[in-house]
Order: structure tokens, then sequence, then C-alpha cells
């Protein structure tokens, strides 16, 4: 434990936009959207948050400081196209300036997407992250997005993309624009103290996993493995404290924190984790962090042979005993996991997967743009091995 004020301590940075960091920072939103020159803000949020006491505060900040503004919420757990096509009517109608991007990973990639939507003709699809399909936007169409996030966990308010369900084809798809960028964001921990044990500890598996992905991923890129390093050890600090006790402001401010770095790191790549992610919660509609917590330690074990140098330096990092560093590490992971709560398989999390079903998740997660970023190249018949694993 360190000797700062976690209730009074704030910091200003331009890493990788402007953040905000403060526990209460939540009341300056309006001198946010200022920054941004954002005179009518649509507050963008999911619906299980809608009525959420943090919503009720941020509206309160903005009226108080006699801000017309809008709310939309109709935003599911993994936010489909329909979703952002409603919010860029509803933005449209309401004529409004500017996005607030408040809530976990859906309500953030939403918001996003709807933010840059709102200038395009095209469809969502069109934008999706293959090759140079980003060039397709007419940036100058794009609102400027202040973004709160409400978890620990998917750091997408510090991403250039969004993660949007096709929900006829049951399929993620990563949607990217460099302007996707929040302009602003404010991080602060006292929004996440409300957040359930269950789900502080999956979105903060989703937060370890961006930073063990990036550190594992091919190729050189020693400013993503300092953020994805530094992450791993808050997160293992942080974490069990942020679920066990949730007023602990100092492993909530760290586990933000931490999140916000992973997803900078992230940049360098993503791996077989997440490519099986994205098209198991699309068909199953179940929770990504709870999804990446089940599937880690099965990914790591597959990719151990083509990580050894990571893990000598994350065993080492993390103090971690045992002669074996992938060992320990891996020992590491699966303990942190249970530890807090989290699932050690597929079925753990209720989760049945259809023997039908398998041939188009595989295909799937093969084109996934993250199957590129794991260090053992993705076939079917690996992927297979690792469903296998963790069912
Ligand atoms: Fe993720």
């Amino acid at each position: 434990m360190s000797d700062l004020d976690w209730t009074t301590l704030q910091s200003r940075w331009s890493f990788p936009t402007l953040v905000w960091f403060g526990a209460g920072r939540l009341a300056e939103l309006p001198a946010a959207l200022a920054e941004l020159g954002v005179t009518k803000p649509l507050l963008i949020t999911d619906r299980g948050l809608a009525g959420a006491g943090i919503i009720a505060n941020a509206q309160a900040a903005l009226e108080a400081a006699g801000l017309p503004h809008g709310l939309f919420s109709d935003v599911q757990p993994n936010p489909t196209s329909d979703n952002v096509a409603a919010g860029v009517a509803a933005l449209t109608a309401g004529g409004y300036d500017g996005v607030i991007a408040m809530g976990g990973g859906s309500a953030m990639d939403a918001a996003k997407a709807v933010a840059m939507m709102v200038g395009q003709d095209r469809p969502i699809m069109d934008f999706e992250d293959i090759g140079d399909n980003w060039r397709r936007v007419e940036a100058e169409g794009m609102l400027p997005v202040v973004a709160v996030p409400t978890t620990a966990g998917t750091g997408s308010e510090f991403g250039r993309s969004s993660v949007i369900t096709d929900p006829v084809e049951h399929r993620k798809a990563i949607i990217f624009h460099p302007a996707m960028l929040p302009g602003l964001v404010i991080l602060d921990p006292e929004v996440t103290v409300g957040l359930p044990a269950g789900l502080t500890a999956a979105t903060g598996m989703d937060a370890l996993s961006h930073a063990m992905e990036a550190l594992c991923a091919p190729g050189w890129h020693p400013m993503a493995d300092g953020l994805a390093l530094t992450a791993l050890k808050m997160i293992r600090d942080a974490l069990p404290a942020a679920v066990a006790e949730p007023a602990n402001m100092e492993a909530r401010a760290n586990m933000l924190v931490a999140s916000a770095m992973a997803c900078t790191a992230l940049q360098k790549g993503l791996g077989a984790v997440h490519a099986l992610a994205h098209p198991l919660g699309a068909r199953y509609d179940a929770h990504h962090g709870m999804l990446n917590a089940v599937l880690m330690p099965h990914v790591l074990r597959f990719n151990l042979p083509a990580v050894a140098p990571q893990m000598r330096t994350l065993a080492h990092w993390l103090e971690l005993e045992g002669a074996e560093p992938g060992a320990a590490v891996l020992a590491w992971l699966k303990g942190l996991s249970q530890g807090i709560g989290m699932p050690a398989t597929l079925g753990g999390m209720g989760l049945e997967i259809a023997a039908e079903d398998e041939p188009a998740l595989i295909r799937d997660a093969l084109r996934d743009p993250c199957a590129g970023g794991n260090p053992v190249t993705l076939t079917e018949a690996g992927l297979r091995e690792i469903l296998a694993a963790a069912r």
C-alpha cells in the first residue's frame, strides 16, 4: 500500500489522449465537454446502467451547468449495428453536437460508433478493420467524445475501435478509425465503486487478457511491452482487493489505470483469447471478460512454446516461484482467476458449445483480426485443441 491519498489525488495526462484522473472528477463533466467544444451532448450508456446513480450524477452535473442534453440507453451487452443505428437516429433527431460515452465496454463501443456513424453515408460494416477500410470514413462528420468508463477492463476509452455485432451473421466486427479515440477521458475511480464483485472480476480479467496477449504478440514494440508488464503487476496487486473490498479506492484507481494501460498496449496485437471470445460472445451473448478469463490459461498453455522470452521476463517481474517460467506464470494466472471466482471452463460459466456450432466458431475465430496476433500461427486443428481443453 502506498502513502498517496486516493481520495484527493488528481492528474492530467496526454497519453494516449487527454486524461483527467481523480476520484470525484465526474463532476467536471461540463468542463470536459467545454474543452472539446460540445454544447449539447447526448449521453450514451447501456440499458443496465440507465437508472443507476452514477448516470443520475452525470446528468445532475450537466443540469447544474445549464447544459441541454439527452440520454440514449438502448444498448445491449454485446452492442449490435442496430443499436448503433438507433443511437445515430436519436443523435440526429435531438441535434446534439457531441457524445458522452459512459459505461463499460458495450456502452463505450456503441457510443464511439454512434459518434462516427452520424457523419457517414455507408453502412457500418463497410468500416470493418480490414485493410484500408478506415480510409472510407468521412472524418470531418465525426463528433467529439468524452469517455467515462464505469468498469476497469475494456479500456475502450483509450481505443480507436469499437466491437460491433452483426445481428444477421452472429459475428463481431472491429470497426476502426484513428479519430474514434475519445478526445478526453475522465478516469474517476469513485464511479467504479458500485460495480458488483462478479463484474469487477470479469472485467478485470479482460484487462489482464489485453496485457497478456499484447505481451505475447509477436513484433517489436517495447513501449507496448512496458505498458503491458506494468499493467500486469498492477492487476496482480489490485484486482483481488477490488473484488474483495469494493470501496477500496486505491484498488479501484489502480485497476482503472491498469485497464487503460493494457488497452493502450494492445495496439501491439491480441491473440487467440480474443479471436475465440469474439465469435463465442456473438453467438451465445456471453460476457466478454469472463470468456477471456476462461480461455486465457488454455491459450497460454497452447502458446507456451512460442513465448519463452516473454514468460522469463514476466515470471521475473512478478517474482514468481518455480524453475520453469511458463509453468509459473500459468499457475499464477489460474490461481488469480480462481481466487476471484472465475470459472475454469466454458461449461463452468454455463456455456455448452453445440457440436454443429463448432465449425462456424472456428471459421469466425480464424478470420477475426486478432487471430493474426497469436504467437503460434492459428489453424483449425489448433483452435479445436484450445476449445476442447476449455470446454
Ligand atoms: Fe477484451
